[in-house]
């Protein structure tokens, strides 16, 4: 507890929080200042603008009847005013005429006088009194003042109201902090924690995500993505070793035997020159294995495909088509080209190259001869829609997604040649260009159609 306690206040955000709330306090503290001062000089304009009526009340008074209606005045006065109001009228010799305060010396201008307990009838406290004397006549002494106690209340009234503010405001302010620096301590610790646990090998550990849209939801969000990416990055080279390791086992092992055979039943050279010919025949598979797998690893995710050359689809179909005619003839298949010209895509031309190959390759060596293969390419809005079809055996509905899997291949292909990599290829090819691909029924055969984003 007191350990979370210590960490707690020696947080960043707890730092921050009293810096705040220091400031804040010398923000109302000169406020305060502030309208204390003006509340002071408001209440004693007061005072005296009061005192300024009484006092042409009593002149007016002893303009028109003489002393005896000032005596008149300052009585009335008394007795109708409050408790609070003090008046001397007094002959400058020091003759009370009227009042409710002793003779005094007069003093002349703002006065401010303390009244001992005795002096100030029913009160057992000494008053303090400020006010204005004047000469009304010659010989003639006013004094009307206020008692000062009653400013002094308010005041004092005023200030207590600002401490309370003023505790209340620090209390909510610490407070504030403490809640807010504990919140954001446990998000912090979430996120700790979750590295934690990926240092222990828990990688499929997140960051509870909670509060989302503030910043530390942002920065969560991105920590997960990120942890999303990585384990997604290491599960594609833990099935690319898992695959390499599983599927070169068997070539591997081909390989072996054949050059065991060759070492104890080989009697002549023509019969190594086989054994050695077969075994670069299969070392030529394995490595041709490992190239496609390894390419299919790195194509595993898209990249911005604006980065990327633009380049004339329509050319590179008509290119390729050109290149396998020849061996498509050879086999008897009848290669046809529908391309709508100047059809411009972003690409890598090698990659792109190889997906059209493959697609060809595969309507190639999966129909029969006297197949017809038609390469086709149109621009759909935004995008080249490009179709490699054929009109051979297709492939059954519920095989359509298994053959993006890598070593997959359709039980009637397993006695022909190939390894169960193209269209992996394929489609990594076309995930790397950020398009899409999909196998379609040609009622007869097999379309592949490939979308991607029009340069
Ligand atoms: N045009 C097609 N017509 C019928 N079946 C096809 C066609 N294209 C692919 N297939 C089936 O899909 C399987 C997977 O194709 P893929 O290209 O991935 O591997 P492959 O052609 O067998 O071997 P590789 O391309 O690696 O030499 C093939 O084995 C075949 O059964
Ligand atoms: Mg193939």
């Amino acid at each position: 507890m007191s350990f979370a306690w210590t960490r707690l206040v020696g947080s960043e955000s707890f730092r921050l929080t009293a810096i705040f709330t220091a400031a804040i306090c010398v923000a109302m503290l000169v406020l305060m200042a502030l309208v204390y001062a003006i509340t002071h000089e408001a209440l004693q304009n007061e005072l005296f603008s009061a005192i300024d009526r009484d006092i042409a009340a009593i002149k007016s008074g002893y303009r028109s009847q003489g002393i005896s209606e000032a005596r008149e005045v300052v009585n009335q006065h008394l007795y109708h005013g409050a408790s609070s109001d003090f008046l001397l009228l007094e002959t400058s010799w020091g003759k009370k005429l009227a009042g409710n305060l002793p003779p005094m010396t007069p003093r002349l201008g703002k006065v401010f006088m303390e009244l001992p307990p005795q002096a100030s009838a029913g009160s057992h406290q000494s008053r303090h009194i400020l006010g204005e004397g004047l000469m009304l006549a010659p010989g003639l002494y006013l004094f009307d003042g206020r008692d000062l106690d009653l400013v002094h209340d308010a005041e004092e009234d005023e200030l207590a109201a600002f401490l309370w503010v003023l505790l209340v405001s620090l209390g909510l302010a610490t407070a504030g902090g403490l809640v807010l620096s504990h919140l954001f301590l446990a998000r912090m610790d979430d996120i700790t924690e979750t590295c934690r646990a990926i240092m222990e090998g828990r990688y499929a550990d997140r960051v509870p995500e909670r509060g989302a849209g503030d910043e530390l939801g942002r920065l969560v969000g991105t920590i997960n993505a990120m942890l999303d990416r990585i384990s997604g990055l290491m599960e594609n080279v833990e099935q690319i070793s898992s695959d390499i390791a599983h599927d070169m086992r068997a070539p591997l092992t081909h390989l072996q035997h054949h050059l065991e055979n060759a070492l104890s039943e080989a009697r002549n050279e023509e019969a190594y020159r086989g054994a050695i010919e077969q075994a670069l025949g299969e070392t030529e598979r394995l490595l041709a294995i490992f190239h496609a797998l390894l390419k299919i690893g790195q194509l595993e995710e898209a990249i911005d495909v604006r980065t990327l050359p633009r380049l004339n689809l329509s050319h590179l179909l008509e290119e390729m088509a050109d290149i396998y005619r020849p061996v498509t003839e050879d086999s008897g298949h009848i290669l046809a080209v529908r391309v709508t010209p100047e059809l411009w895509v972003h690409g890598d031309r090698t990659l792109l190259a190889q997906l059209i190959a493959n697609l060809i390759e595969n309507a190639r060596a999966h129909t029969p001869s006297g197949t017809h293969i038609t390469l086709h390419a149109e621009a759909a809005s935004s995008e080249v829609v490009m179709m490699v079809c054929d009109d051979g055996p297709g492939i059954p509905q519920a095989e359509r997604e298994r053959v993006f899997r890598r070593f997959y291949r359709l039980e009637r292909s397993r006695t022909t040649p190939g390894t169960g990599l193209g269209l992996p290829l394929v489609a990594a090819i076309v995930r790397y260009h950020g398009g899409s691909i999909e196998l379609d029924d040609q009622a007869p055969g097999l379309m592949v159609r490939v979308r991607l984003a029009r340069a």
